[in-house]
């Protein structure tokens, strides 16, 4: 029964935040907050971000585009009633495609900081869709700055770029000066949204800052990435809902944290003196094969007994490793790591642990579950 009340209590909530969605007009109110403005809100780092922010005492405004069904689940907990006084989250359509909504926003909601942190962001995608992937993750930045600069205000912006741009990489470990090779239409869009970022600063003196954050994770990564992919199907074939775990490419070495950590130093670098461009990771890095074996490994399972390779998920040129080197931003910003990478996936299994056991119950009780489409299509 708990898992058809939550599904009921989920539904509920996303209808009130969708509901909560304002017009244009209804934007402007008195404010004596910082205000600030996120794009991709309804993301991972979105929803992390937004509740550093609102912990800080911001007025958070999110653009969301509008979708046919909902997606606002992982700020719903966030929700709250726009018609109350001291609503302090708003949400306001509107879409990286789409010029004219971004010029309108920006001139109701007049933020003191952007976060850009919108994005087609899944990179095997991206060889799917290179041209979308551009509009979007490329040029969005760059509708979102000449919007800035149209409108004639002084927000400080930042633009969410990705250690993706390395690609095939020229040095290890990577840092805020090392070369960019690109292998992936997702990271060639990054690349032109940081330089565009580079040159509207360098140009216009704006505030605006690149944070090239490499891989960060959570019990709310999307659940085609390959972190997420783990996690849910280990504990899905721990209690007998799934029998196999299709993978591509085990050797890539990634340099993982977590999310929460990560979108604080986004606001540590619209919060310093001027901005810069900064690297942010670990500064450790894994092989896809250790984060599979530490999953199953911590759920008493034997992963050779469950994995099998599927080409369908390599990728056309693939990123073989990233290592990041974060100095500059624990020099210049204070920021460090909290979590490591055995707390990371620890905390990420006894998440979807709690999903499979739910799903379990919800099969018991004869209920389709969404789970059942996580191995759809090529991603
Ligand atoms: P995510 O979970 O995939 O979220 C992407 C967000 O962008 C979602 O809110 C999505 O909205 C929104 N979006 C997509 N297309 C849009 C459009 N046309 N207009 C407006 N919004 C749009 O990504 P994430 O992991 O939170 O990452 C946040 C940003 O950091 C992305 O730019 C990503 O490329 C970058 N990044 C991520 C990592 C990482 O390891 N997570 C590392 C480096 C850089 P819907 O919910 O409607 O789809
Ligand atoms: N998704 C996925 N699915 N990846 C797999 C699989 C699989 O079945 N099998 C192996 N991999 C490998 C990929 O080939 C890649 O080398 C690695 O696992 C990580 O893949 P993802 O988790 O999809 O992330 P990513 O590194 O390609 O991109 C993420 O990190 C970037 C920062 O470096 C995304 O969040 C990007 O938006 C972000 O910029």
């Amino acid at each position: 029964m708990l898992s058809k009340t939550s599904a009921l209590l989920k539904s509920t909530f996303s209808r009130r935040a969708q509901a909560s969605v304002l017009k244009y007009n209804q934007l402007s109110e008195p404010q004596m907050a910082k205000t600030a403005l996120i794009s991709g809100i309804t993301g991972q780092d979105g929803s992390f971000l937004t509740e550093l922010l609102l912990e800080k005492g911001y007025d958070v405004y999110g653009i969301i585009r509008r979708s046919s069904s909902f997606n606002t689940d992982r700020i719903d907990h966030l929700y709250q009633d726009p018609h109350e006084k001291g609503t302090r989250l708003r949400l306001v359509y509107g879409d990286l495609n789409d010029s004219s909504s971004l010029n309108m926003i920006l001139r109701q909601v007049q933020p003191d900081e952007i976060y850009n942190l919108g994005a087609q962001s899944h990179v095997r995608v991206s060889f799917d869709i290179p041209e979308y992937t551009g509009e979007v993750t490329g040029l969005g930045t760059v509708r979102f700055l000449e919007a800035i600069r149209e409108t004639g205000i002084r927000p400080r912006f930042y633009q969410a770029s990705s250690s993706e741009l390395y690609g095939k990489v020229a040095e290890t470990p990577q840092t805020e000066t090392t070369p960019f090779h690109p292998r992936s239409p997702y990271a060639c869009a990054k690349a032109y949204a940081y330089y565009i970022t580079v040159n509207y600063r360098e140009s216009y003196g704006m505030f605006a800052s690149n944070g090239i954050l490499f891989n960060h994770e959570s019990e709310r990564r999307g659940e085609t990435f390959v972190s997420r992919k783990i996690t849910r199907a280990a504990t899905r074939i721990k209690l007998g809902l799934q029998k196999k775990l299709y993978m591509g490419n085990l050797d890539a070495r990634r340099d993982w944290g977590y999310a929460r950590d990560y979108v604080e130093a986004m606001w540590m670098m619209l919060n310093a003196d001027e901005a810069d461009d900064y690297v942010i990771a670990t500064g450790e890095t894994h092989a896809v094969r250790e984060f599979i074996e530490k999953t199953f490994g911590y759920l008493d399972l034997d992963w050779q007994e469950y994995v099998e390779i599927d080409p369908r998920y390599f990728r056309p040129a693939e990123v073989d490793l990233l290592l990041g080197d974060a100095s500059k931003a624990r020099r210049q910003l204070g920021w460090e790591p909290k979590v490591s990478f055995e707390q990371l996936v620890k905390l990420m299994v006894d998440y979807d642990m709690g999903l499979a056991n739910q799903e379990a119950e919800a099969r018991a009780l004869n209920h389709k579950s969404a789970a059942t489409r996580a191995g759809w299509g090529s991603i």
